[in-house]
């Protein structure tokens, strides 16, 4: 239930920022996980902790700030050392599926950026196979049908997010393909292929980008890398 995986999040945001040092550059991510993290960092500035951030979305960089950490211009950084995110599933081979929140771009610059990129999660994000979780896919709006034709072309089924049946649009004026691809063999081959469409900004695999995924299951702490 809910307060079992918040006890999770939380217990994983807590083995995360152990890794965190004083002078660090640290990236942001953007999810409920992420924000147990960003909450940890706080109370470590607070007490004296010396770092910088950048933020992958506009809410975590709201938050960050309110909790007196500074937060540096993304566009500007030629490396982040370490970044704390969540993701929405993940293998043992540290594939993911991201974007839930719609941020899945500035987090993909972010995870580029790391030196070091940590992932936190509770149990219930742990798959065999990546791909009952929908690819959240950032579409350029003018080129959204193209983009919606290519997915059907990879076999994929998309469907454009909205909230509360307003069309969900992004931190950076995009709109978001969620495409079902069932189970996803080859998530290296999908994500490169995704790749290849013009007007298509970000999809949410993350293949090769992680360096480990620390999740609680409540009892233990478990690290993939
Ligand atoms: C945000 O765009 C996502 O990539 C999140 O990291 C992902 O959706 C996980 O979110 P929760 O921590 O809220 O499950």
């Amino acid at each position: 239930d809910k307060t079992q995986q918040d006890a999770e999040k939380l217990a994983a945001a807590q083995a995360a920022v152990k890794f965190v040092k004083d002078g660090d550059v640290v990236g942001l991510g953007t999810g409920s996980t992420t924000t147990f993290a960003i909450i940890e960092l706080g109370k470590l500035v607070k007490t004296g902790l010396q770092i910088k951030a950048a933020a992958s979305s506009i809410r975590t960089e709201e938050l960050a700030k309110s909790l007196g950490i500074e937060i540096l211009d993304l566009g500007r950084l030629s490396q982040i050392d370490i970044s704390i995110d969540g993701a929405d599933e993940f293998t043992a081979s540290l594939d993911l599926i991201k974007g839930g929140g719609g941020a899945l771009f500035r987090e993909k610059i972010i995870a580029s950026l790391s030196k070091n990129a940590i992932i936190i999660t509770d149990a219930s994000k742990k798959v065999k196979e990546l791909g009952a979780f929908t690819v959240p896919v950032e579409v350029v709006p003018l080129a959204y049908q193209y983009v919606f034709d290519q997915i059907t072309k990879l076999s994929g089924k998309g469907i454009l997010r909205t909230v509360e049946s307003q069309t969900f649009i992004t931190d950076n004026g995009n709109v978001i393909i969620d495409a079902d691809f069932g189970l996803i063999d080859d998530p290296a081959k999908l994500a490169s292929d995704l790749n290849q469409i013009n007007g298509l900004l970000a999809h949410g695999l993350f293949v090769n980008m992680t360096s480990k995924v620390i999740m609680s299951d409540g009892a233990d702490i478990i690290i993939f890398e």
